[in-house]
């Protein structure tokens, strides 16, 4: 069996054309467009890359776009200061601040900052309120990541309701609102992690399985029972030969990448599955553009609940 492959970008490109005329219609009604502001603290190179393709894709939909740029050597009071003023600031409807934060800023930095963005203004859904609202099933936005997945599945006609979902990876960003939604949906939801004892079988029972750990190629055709739709959340950087050779094979076209450019992003998910599983989504192109299509939903969502019609 060969995958089908799920084409995430080809979606996120329907999904921005739908937001658009949502997105003028606002304006022309509110006199101003929906205000996104971006805070990114210090130079992460993937970061950057993030930050440049939702600036952009803001752009594009026709929101206002700031990219509020501190430097890594900030403060945490600083971030908080900025904060602060954006939630103040009415041309604003939404607040995202890149994750990760410099270590630098300590343990607990991330949750500080997010527990400051007004929740009214929370795009991404971290705030402990919209945590709060989507465990209880009644929220209005949710993380852009899961919610990409949920689109996705949803929009290629693959049933949830009734099906077991395994998702690997407990973070607050991805794993842990992925198996709220895919619960909310009436899968049958096992989260597995890095204590887990024999993941692949815990993998196998699962017709739709969404890998997001981190960690390249993880996920290989034995974790996979034929036929099940396979989600690759992971966007992993790998500079090192021999796990490029490891994850992709010197013959897979992605190599030749590796070989130019000396780096090469995989996903958590070996290409070999695509033999074993019925669906799968690419990296690049999978599950990355989905998330930056949520998130212009979910600011014109939050716009469009800051000036009700
Ligand atoms: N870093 C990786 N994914 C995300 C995301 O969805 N939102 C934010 N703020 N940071 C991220």
């Amino acid at each position: 069996m060969t995958a089908r492959l799920l084409d995430g970008q080809k979606l996120s490109v329907q999904l921005q054309a739908e937001i658009r005329p949502a997105v003028a219609a606002f304006t022309a009604r509110v006199g101003q467009p929906p205000g996104l502001a971006i805070v990114l603290v210090g130079n992460d190179p993937a970061s950057e890359v993030y930050v440049r393709n939702k600036v952009r894709s803001g752009q594009d939909v026709g929101f206002r776009v700031d990219l509020e740029r501190l430097p890594a050597t900030v403060t945490l009071t600083e971030v908080l200061d900025t904060v602060a003023r954006l939630n103040a600031d009415d041309r604003y409807d939404g607040i995202l601040v890149q994750s990760p934060l410099p270590a630098a800023l300590g343990r607990g930095a991330e949750q500080r900052v997010f527990d400051a963005i007004a929740v009214g203004k929370d795009v991404d859904g971290f705030s402990p309120e919209s945590v709060g609202l989507l465990v209880q099933n009644r929220a209005a936005i949710a993380a852009g990541t899961p919610s990409g997945v949920i689109e996705l599945l949803e929009r290629e006609g693959i049933p949830i309701a009734g099906r077991h979902a395994v998702v690997i990876g407990r973070s607050d960003i991805v794993g842990k609102p992925m198996a709220l939604l895919l619960l909310h949906r009436h899968a049958t939801v096992t989260i597995c992690h890095s204590k887990s004892v024999d993941l692949p079988a815990l993998c196998r029972q699962a017709d739709i399985l969404v890998a997001a750990v981190g960690r390249a190629g993880l996920v290989t055709p034995d974790f996979v029972k034929p036929g099940a739709t396979v989600i690759d959340v992971g966007i992993n950087r790998v500079t090192d030969r021999a796990e490029a050779e490891r994850v992709l094979g010197t013959g897979h076209p992605r190599f030749k990448v590796f070989e130019e450019k000396g780096s090469v992003l995989v996903g958590d998910v070996h290409p070999s599955v695509a033999e074993v599983a019925g669906a799968l989504t690419p990296v690049p192109g999978g599950v990355g553009p989905l998330t930056i299509a949520m998130l212009m939903r979910n600011t014109l969502a939050a716009a469009g609940a800051r000036h009700p019609a």
